[in-house]
């Protein structure tokens, strides 16, 4: 190679070098968010095949079907206690972002999921059941919820303040 050639040759190694980086980089900005999606796509599971919060908490349509376009968007409870009590929750709230989950933090609702405790440090009034869900699948949970935009669609704000 004539020497003034490799300076050249020198300019263009290193500018592969900085594309290389950059495209790690862009692959690694990329795993993060399938990662999020993987959670999202947990956390669907979790709920709608596994703890069937929906059951309670998707208001049904005129033939007693969840009705999908209130999603989680709170109902009044198709069950009742066969005994009267005080201590029965006749309506479950709306969890999405425009209800519960935009309103308490994803640790907020970690704690719930896990313990039982709300951010007030009580316990679910029945029928809502106490969860102890792992950790992971507390945070695919909240990460699921957060993605329904609930009541008004996309036009409510963002949920509540992340802590990871
Ligand atoms: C058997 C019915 C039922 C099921 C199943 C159920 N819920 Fe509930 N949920 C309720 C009722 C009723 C309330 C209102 C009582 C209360 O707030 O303590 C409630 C309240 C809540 C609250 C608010 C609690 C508070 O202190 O403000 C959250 C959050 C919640 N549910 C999340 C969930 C999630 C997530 C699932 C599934 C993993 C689920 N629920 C499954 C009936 C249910």
């Amino acid at each position: 190679m004539p020497y003034r050639w490799r300076g050249i040759g020198v300019v263009v190694l290193v500018l592969a070098g900085m594309l290389s980086a950059r495209a790690e980089e862009k692959s690694r900005a990329r795993s993060g968010s399938a990662a999020n999606t993987d959670l999202v796509k947990q956390g669907e599971y979790l709920v709608n095949e596994v703890a069937h919060c929906s059951h309670c908490h998707t208001p049904q349509d005129e033939k007693g079907r969840p009705d999908r376009s209130r999603l989680l968007q709170g109902a009044t409870l198709p069950i009742r206690p066969k005994k009267d009590t005080e201590n029965w929750a006749g309506k479950s709230p709306d969890i999405t972002r425009s209800g519960v989950t935009g309103e308490w933090s994803e640790a907020d609702m970690i704690k719930f999921l896990t313990t039982g405790k709300n951010p007030e440090g009580e316990g679910p009034t029945p029928p809502m059941p106490v969860f102890r869900l792992h950790k992971e699948d507390a945070r695919a949970v909240s990460h699921y919820l957060k993605s329904l935009p609930g009541k008004g669609g996309h036009k409510r704000k963002e949920g509540g303040k992340d802590t990871e």
